[in-house]
């Protein structure tokens, strides 16, 4: 039994037969993406892979939920879109195993543990690109949005010495606060 992944199937459960809108973020960051693959970090029920998929990305999508995977690989295959999925614990140590190179990983609205950095970066080909966007503490402070969610001013500054920082901005949508970052492999 997993507390994390009954919420987040309880979640997706609960919402409708709607596919998911797709993050402002990621409608920003794809042109500066490399044609090819994209893992997408906790993909959820497919708000970016499904978006990039249309784009012509070849999408991996992983995520603890697999409630919401399932309704990702139900609204890829309304659009005959494929998808390749997997359910795992991005918390357990063989989270990872066996998937990769790719050419793009995409985090979106999910704050990784820091031991997850090295290893996302691990999995980038030399010149592939790392792209993030999540809560930062003004959606704490303005929203009630659980602080231990929320990146810290400079908590990314020492991510992992093999990805270099291209892009670094904090950002306000739709009343929501961000931080958004680009980094390349070297
Ligand atoms: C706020 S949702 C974001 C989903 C998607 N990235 C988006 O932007 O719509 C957070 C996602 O993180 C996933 N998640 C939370 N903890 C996880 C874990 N330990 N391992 C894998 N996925 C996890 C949840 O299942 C959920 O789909």
């Amino acid at each position: 039994m997993n507390a994390v992944r009954d919420k987040w199937n309880r979640r997706y459960e609960a919402r409708s037969h709607a596919p998911p809108a797709t993050p402002a973020f990621v409608t920003h960051i794809a042109p500066s993406l490399k044609p090819g693959t994209v893992l997408d970090v906790a993909a959820g029920d497919g708000a970016a892979s499904l978006a990039l998929a249309r784009l012509g990305f070849v999408v991996t999508a992983i995520d603890i939920s697999e409630v919401g995977l399932s309704r990702l690989e139900d609204f890829a295959a309304r659009e005959r879109l494929t998808i390749q999925t997997r359910c795992c614990d991005l918390e357990q140590p063989d989270r990872l195993d066996g998937l990769g190179p790719f050419d793009n990983i995409l985090v979106c609205r999910y704050k990784p543990e820091p031991a997850l950095w090295p290893a996302l970066a691990a999995m980038l080909v030399h010149g592939g690109l790392l792209a993030f966007s999540t809560f930062n503490l003004q959606q704490h402070e303005l929203h009630g949005f659980p602080a231990r969610f929320c990146l810290q001013p400079g908590e990314l500054k020492a991510i992992d010495p093999s990805l270099e920082r291209l892009r670094c901005q904090s950002v306000s949508r739709a009343g929501d606060y961000f931080d958004d970052y680009l980094f390349r492999r070297r």
